[in-house]
């Protein structure tokens, strides 16, 4: 027998996971099921993006008969669908949707509430460039019955689950459950995530800074002094840092768990609570970098301490290699 390595797949470590908590119920691992199927079929359109006009669409009309709709609004609906009838979310809120999505009337109310970006970066589609998925999952705050606008309003820390899946060269979904944070590749032959990336641990300290520096004239002075300070020479402190930046906060992000550094988007003069939502973006991936080992900051203190008063609010975040973010604060807090 050859020694092929051993082939876990993403549902077979949920359920082993699972196993460990004497006490589940199994409706946890079934809304992680519900969402790595959500995750496929996401995967399965945004891998067919260029092909729309050449899969015989004609007004906005595709083969099967059904209007052709745009990915994120694709990706929106099919999350939900994917997700409605589980019986293990009693509400959801997505980027896409001004209020919280009720589960229909006909399916049951389940613990747990699910946040969710659709189609992270969906700016960059129609370049090929890589996008991504996100959510965030809470147990609710309410009892029985259909969930509210209060069991969305969670702080960060409150997260059970969080992660997001990028569709890049290849597709990964990265997820945690507040132990340790997990990566699993689809082998798009077999439909199946396999295990690719088990405990992944952010370096302590990176020398990659990710940000849209064309801001720079709006931020304020600390955020400026910081990224000039990281562009100067120095061999001592490894200076100067590499700027890479996709645009896609689930590519920065994932870049920043693996190799470390540090991924920023500031609040700046003309938006003081920056460009990045709370619930969909900044919370899940937030809890992700923190469970690698690495930090988040909104400035001042954790991302995942801030108190949501609305469902689509900003905040400005910094994520990534704990010595990095670290050091950004101290700019930002004028203690450099
Ligand atoms: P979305 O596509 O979900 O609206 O998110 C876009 C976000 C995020 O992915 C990225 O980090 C940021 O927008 C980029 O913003 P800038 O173009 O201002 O750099
Ligand atoms: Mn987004
Ligand atoms: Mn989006």
């Amino acid at each position: 027998m050859s020694a092929l390595p051993k082939f876990m797949t993403l549902e077979r470590f949920i359920n082993e996971q699972e196993m460990m908590h004497p006490g589940a119920t199994g409706e946890f691992s079934g809304l992680l099921h519900d969402l790595s199927l959500a995750a496929k079929l996401v995967w399965r359109e945004v891998s067919k993006a260029g092909l729309v006009n050449i899969l015989g669409t004609t007004d906005r009309m595709n083969v099967s008969g059904d209007v052709v709709k745009k990915l994120d609004e694709f990706a929106d609906e099919t999350i939900y669908k994917a997700m409605d009838h589980g019986g293990h979310v009693c509400v959801m809120a997505s980027e896409e949707n001004e209020d919280i999505l009720q589960i229909p009337d006909q399916y049951t109310a389940g613990k747990y509430v699910l946040l969710y970006d659709p189609l992270d970066g969906s700016s960059n589609i129609d370049a090929n460039i890589t996008i991504g998925s996100i959510f965030s999952v809470f147990k609710r705050a309410t009892t029985t019955g259909k969930g509210t606008l209060q069991d969305c309003l969670q702080p960060g820390y409150k997260q059970v689950a969080a992660g997001y899946i990028i569709y890049g060269s290849s597709t990964i979904f990265v997820y945690s459950t507040g132990h340790g944070v997990h990566g699993f590749t689809l082998d798009p032959s077999v439909g199946e995530f396999l295990l690719s990336h088990e405990d992944i641990r952010i370096p302590v300290k990176g020398k990659i800074y990710s940000l849209n520096e064309g801001n720079f004239c709006n931020w304020e002075s600390g955020m400026q002094r910081y990224i000039q300070y990281l562009k100067e020479q120095d061999k001592a402190t490894d200076r100067p840092y590499s700027l890479r930046y996709i645009g896609t906060m689930v590519g920065d992000s994932h870049r920043t768990l693996l190799y470390g550094g540090i991924f920023a988007y500031p609040g700046d003069k003309k938006n003081p609570q920056g460009k990045l939502r709370l619930m969909y973006e900044c919370n899940p991936m937030a809890f992700i970098i923190e469970q690698a080992g690495g930090r988040s900051s909104d400035g001042t203190k954790s991302v995942l301490q801030v108190q949501p008063a609305s469902l689509h609010q900003h905040t400005p975040v910094f994520l990534g290699s704990t010595e990095d973010v670290k050091m950004c604060e101290e700019f930002l807090q004028g203690k450099r």
